[in-house]
């Protein structure tokens, strides 16, 4: 049967992209059967409904706190059958109140190789910091900013002379490569 996924964005969803069009190519056996925002007008929100995919708009301030916010939430997972939990861009920490709920079943991807970088800007820190290699790494998600386990990691040299725009084609290129590979990966083993 295949893995039902949720997608939570805040954003552009060229990664969102990128798995929706691997699940066509048969290159990962899932579905995507939600996708949520926290912003009520994404380009992400086109993407989905180009294909169908169901979008869920989850309004932080329209709850008493986050926790209520995330019981509203896991409620729509909940119903919608969601096995596993992919972040493209999502630009929240969750908190045990979800994160206990899917176990191991939370993942993110994340612009830098962790440790190193986190937050929101890991292509710009990376860059800045005058490194010779930085890379993409997919990881689970725990209640830290991107501090959960490491599932697997590409690496992308800086080479002298490549600018920041470049740096940054070429990670997004290696995310979506990558963030399919490795689901393909993780739920091929677990069947
Ligand atoms: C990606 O670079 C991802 O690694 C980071 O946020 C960006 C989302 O881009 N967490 P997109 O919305 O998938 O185009």
């Amino acid at each position: 049967m295949n893995t039902k996924l949720a997608i939570f964005a805040s954003g552009t969803g060229t990664n969102f992209v990128a798995l929706a069009d691997a699940i066509t190519a048969q290159q990962l056996p899932a579905q995507i059967v939600l996708l949520v925002v926290d912003h009520p007008d994404i380009a992400v929100i086109e993407r989905a409904k180009e294909r169908n995919v169901p979008a869920f708009y989850l309004n932080y301030k329209s709850f008493p706190n986050k926790q209520a916010a995330e019981l509203a939430l896991v409620a729509k997972l909940q119903a919608a059958s969601v096995d596993l939990i992919l972040l493209a861009g999502y630009m929240r920490i969750l908190t045990p109140t979800l994160l206990d709920i899917y176990p191991k079943r939370v993942i993110n991807i994340h612009p830098a190789l962790l440790p190193n970088f986190p937050g929101r800007h890991g292509i710009l820190d990376a860059f800045n910091a005058g490194v010779t290699e930085t890379g993409v790494t997919v990881h689970y998600v725990d209640a830290g900013i991107d501090t959960g386990e490491i599932i697997q990691q590409a690496v992308v040299p800086i080479e002298a002379g490549k600018g920041l725009a470049a740096l940054e084609t070429q990670i997004h290129a290696v995310e979506h490569e990558l963030y399919p590979t490795v689901l393909a990966q993780l739920i091929t083993t677990e069947d």
